[in-house]
């Protein structure tokens, strides 16, 4: 297993926007490493966080490296953004920093990259019941390629579908980005195969549905004047975050041209970040990672 250096994306602009109250207990809902939770700790002494990643071996690995000093303020549980509701509430800020850690695509066992040969797992949760290879060999060909075009934005969906079932059973990372390489042309330096990955993780994972479900619990968790800070890494959540934030801040998200709105806005944040925060060139050339991050952030209105 190949370990990538970890460096937490847009970590100073993120605290920056998360710790309104230095003493305050906060809610890392994408514990990963632990890179932006450990830094709030050592910045803040009298700051407590509770750091929840679905999986487990994340929380394993923070809980075995993090200094036995910080330990005693960081309280670590296993939770999806679906089940962060059970925490209650009175969290002075809400971190989610999207997708996946380095950790996860680095190792080739999990199978979200192509660029090792691997089995097709990709579930982030590794106790769910639904891995890619399930997905990818059992799912009917017309509800494959809607996936894959609505989360991919593969044009060539259906041809890719149509070769995935042909192909069948389709076992390793290696095979599937073979199949899909064999019917979508390489454009610039993306590899064809990126797109049809990107969308059978975000299947696997449940991600939009994870998504919307945390972006309605932070009304609950954040208490008044309790921040939302979300790092996402494509646009589709982007658009999420976005159009969520701007309708709980007043804002209407109708499309244009709607004769009467229609999409009730509600006074329940200020927004902080008319427009998404993207990271300085210094830190895009150390880590390329921060290339396609987004940070938007809102605060809670009493
Ligand atoms: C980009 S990494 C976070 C990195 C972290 N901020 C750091 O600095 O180390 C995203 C993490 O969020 C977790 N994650 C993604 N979606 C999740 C969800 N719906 N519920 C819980 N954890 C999730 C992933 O398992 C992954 O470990």
């Amino acid at each position: 297993m190949a370990l990538e250096h970890h460096q937490p994306v847009m970590l100073n602009e993120s605290l920056e926007f998360l710790v309104a109250a230095p003493a305050g207990r906060y809610l890392d809902g994408t514990l990963g490493r632990g890179g932006h939770s450990r830094a709030l700790l050592e910045r803040f002494p009298e700051a407590t966080v509770v750091g929840c990643d679905r999986d487990e071996a994340a929380l394993r690995r923070v809980a075995e490296e993090l200094p036995t000093e910080l330990a005693p303020r960081l309280e670590l549980k296993q939770l999806s953004f679906s089940q962060l509701a059970t925490l209650g509430g009175g969290f002075d800020g809400l971190l989610l920093d999207l997708g996946l850690s380095s950790e996860q695509l680095s190792d080739d066992e999990r199978g979200f990259s192509f660029r090792f040969d691997g089995p097709l797992d990709m579930r982030m949760d590794q106790s769910a019941p639904t891995t890619a290879a399930k997905l990818v060999n059992e799912t009917p060909e017309a509800d494959l390629a809607n996936l894959i075009y609505r989360y991919g934005d593969v044009r060539r969906s259906r041809a890719v579908a149509r070769a995935i079932v042909k192909s069948r059973p389709l076992r390793t990372t290696f095979e599937l980005a073979e199949v899909v390489r064999r019917v979508v042309r390489r454009s610039g330096k993306i590899d064809p195969a990126t797109r049809t990955f990107q969308a059978l993780r975000m299947a696997v994972n449940g991600e939009i549905d994870e998504l919307n479900a945390i972006l309605t619990t932070s009304l609950t968790l954040l208490k008044p004047a309790g921040r939302l800070v979300l790092i996402s890494y494509h646009s589709g959540e982007d658009r999420l975050v976005k159009r969520f934030l701007r309708r709980m801040s007043g804002g209407c998200v109708c499309p244009p041209g709607t004769p009467v709105c229609l999409c009730e806005p509600q006074e329940e944040f200020k927004l902080l970040t008319r427009r998404p925060v993207i990271a300085a060139d210094a830190e895009i050339k150390a880590n390329p990672r921060a290339r396609s991050a987004k940070l938007r952030a809102g605060e809670r209105l009493p």
